[in-house]
């Protein structure tokens, strides 16, 4: 089952499905705000905040009874190496992680949204809540949890080149992103920034991999999944809800980009230089040289090198020939060979060869 909406409750639904075929889950349950009577602007305007009635509990240990329930089918469903992103407000944060840890998840992150345009504390009783928290977790201590780093680190808009942080900045979904009905309210009280589940699926699953949310809403997280090229299944018990998602999702397609594919995570095949020699790429007898072109060293046929009268392989030999105190560096970036009367990097004939055989793997 893939690429579908089910409206229907999690709680019988999500036992339909096989255990362990979910890649990624993105959870963003009722919050249990317990929101009572109107809330209104300064100026005296309505605001209308999340006060549904899907989002009422009765007490604690209905709210508890009802989270271990969804986890425990969210853990069934996760495939060994699957993840599972859970969101929530200072109101539920506390309460799911602790049942997370009792379930026996493992604790990746927990990352601050920190909303650049917070909904103000009206009455000005208490600090304006201008965060929501992300627990992201594996299956289980040993899992291989998908992480795709590289492309995190491209995503990091807030401090480019740099390693992405937990706490991230987006508005809150408005504007045109927002779904409103024929009078202009809002068609859902609690509908998330679309760049923010897009975010949440580029560094946590792969290309085809199936993402489940089991209380979907407006199905931002299947417009994400499916701009990113995952498929998805939707979990979502209201009827608007789920017709308003169907049609945002027909209005999307796969966006092809390195981030969706994860490109700059992709482990590069490993070579070695015999297999280069054989391939014709280096040639037994020819001289490797520094940047400087100074012929230092000679390539034999196991592709070790053959310098000052001692056989070292070429990252021993790198470190040698450069003087330096380590006794190993990585000979692709100290290398160079003549190639059409220029020095040329050994690194990039790797690269060549490389291109050519993964063309030849992929045919
Ligand atoms: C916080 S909202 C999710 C909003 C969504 N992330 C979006 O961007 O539109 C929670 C949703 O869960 C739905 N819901 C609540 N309990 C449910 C249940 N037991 N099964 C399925 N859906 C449920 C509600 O109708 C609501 O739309």
């Amino acid at each position: 089952m893939q690429d579908t909406i089910i409206n229907g409750d999690s709680l019988s639904e999500m036992p339909k499905l096989f255990p362990e075929s979910i890649d990624l889950i993105f959870a963003d349950p009722p919050y249990w705000m317990r929101t009572e009577g109107k809330l209104l602007r300064t100026e005296g305007t309505e605001f209308h905040g999340c006060n549904d009635s899907w989002d009422k509990f009765t007490s604690l240990e209905e709210y508890e009874s009802f989270t271990l329930q969804w986890l425990s089918e969210c853990k069934r469903l996760l495939k060994p190496s699957g993840s599972l992103w859970v969101i929530g407000s200072m109101q539920c944060v506390y309460t799911i992680g602790a049942i997370m840890q009792r379930l026996g998840y493992w604790l990746i992150n927990d990352i601050i949204w920190h909303k650049t345009n917070p909904t103000p504390n009206f009455m000005g009783t208490r600090l304006n809540n201008s965060h929501e928290t992300l627990i992201w977790v594996a299956k289980d201590k040993r899992s291989k949890f998908t992480f795709n780093y590289k492309t995190a680190k491209a995503l990091n808009t807030d401090n480019p080149g740099k390693q992405m942080g937990s706490v991230w900045r987006f508005p809150v979904c408005a504007g045109n992103e927002r779904l409103k009905d024929s009078e202009g309210r809002k068609i859902h009280t609690t509908q998330k920034p679309l760049k923010l589940l897009e975010r949440v699926i580029a560094i946590s699953s792969r290309i085809g991999d199936i993402v489940l949310d089991p209380f979907a809403g407006t199905m931002t997280t299947g417009v994400a999944a499916k701009k990113l090229g995952r498929k998805y299944i939707m979990i979502e018990r209201d009827e608007t809800y789920c017709a308003c998602g169907a049609k945002r999702l027909e209005a999307v397609s796969f966006e092809d980009s390195d981030v969706a594919r994860a490109d700059f995570d992709v482990k590069p095949i490993r070579v070695t230089m015999p297999e280069m020699i054989a391939a014709g790429f280096f040639h037994v007898g020819e001289k490797f040289m520094l940047q400087d072109g100074r012929p230092c060293a000679e390539l034999l046929p196991d592709g070790k090198l053959s310098y000052n009268g001692e056989i070292l392989d070429i990252h021993t030999c790198a470190a040698r020939a450069k003087g330096l105190r380590a006794k190993r560096v990585n000979g692709f970036d100290v290398w160079h060979v003549i190639r059409k009367g220029q020095l040329a990097s050994i690194k990039s004939i790797r690269e060549n060869y490389r291109t050519l055989a993964k063309f030849i793997e992929e045919d």
